[in-house]
């Protein structure tokens, strides 16, 4: 390149989409730490805000009054792969968005367009101030939050698979896996059937079937993938 000539290059977009506890979290912040690029959880953004429209004691069933809750909310989410800390207006709600309230109610909350467009253009936001490349995990980054993003990967497993292995991570007994298929297919069906971006694999995107690998084998997969467009 010659001298004073700007170079140009975009930011890689890793869009990692799949359903509930197909693995997209862990992969996803595993990916972004082994580049050293930055990691965007909007599932946690709509977990901020649907714990706020709890808090506020929205009906839920009432899609106007849930966007009403939710539209003065100010989330801020970090993208740091090692501590992604989650506020609203100002309290910290990392812990809380993971409970069963908030996990029960998130499905209704993040059906509504007005709720959807706001954390769009937050997300998309926070993608351009990416450098290198950023790590964006959801249902529908590649198909709307980023679908020029370079690396497209849509994350799937067995329905007892994932509901044994979010069984594992919240510390529950086998005895729970049963319940909690139910919940995760539930959500699936809430998340694939809603009229606003419903859960769908995006034109373009790989497919990886995480049922039979490691956590490590997937990272693998997606890196190399990356490493193929840059
Ligand atoms: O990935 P998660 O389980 O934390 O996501 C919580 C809910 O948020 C999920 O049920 C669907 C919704 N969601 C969404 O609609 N769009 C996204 N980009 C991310 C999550």
């Amino acid at each position: 390149m010659n001298e004073g000539e700007q170079q140009h290059v975009e930011t890689i977009v890793v869009a990692v989409d799949g359903p509930s506890g197909s693995g997209k979290s862990s992969t996803a912040r595993g990916v972004a730490d082994r580049l050293g690029w930055p990691y965007l959880d909007t599932g946690a953004m709509y977990r901020a805000l649907t714990w706020a429209v709890l808090e506020a004691g929205a009906d839920l069933d009432d899609a106007e009054a849930v966007a009403e809750a939710a539209s003065g909310v100010q989330v801020v989410v970090g993208t740091d792969p090692a501590a992604p800390a989650v506020h609203a207006d100002g309290t910290d709600v990392s812990v809380p968005i993971r409970g069963p309230e908030v996990t029960g109610a998130v499905s209704a909350v993040s059906a509504v367009a007005e709720v959807r467009e706001r954390l769009v253009a937050q997300q998309r936001a926070l993608i351009a101030e990416a450098s290198d490349g950023i790590v964006v995990e959801g249902r529908d980054i590649a198909s709307v939050v980023a679908p020029e993003a370079p690396v497209k990967v849509y994350l799937v497993a067995d329905a007892a698979a994932r509901a044994a292995r979010r069984t594992a991570e919240q510390g529950g007994d086998s005895g729970q896996v049963a319940a909690t298929e139910a919940d995760l297919r539930r959500r699936d069906a809430l998340d694939s059937g809603r009229a606003a971006s419903p859960l769908a694999q995006a034109d373009g995107a790989t497919v990886v079937d995480t049922t039979h690998l490691t956590l490590d084998e997937v990272v693998a997969e997606i890196v190399r993938m990356v490493d193929a467009v840059r």
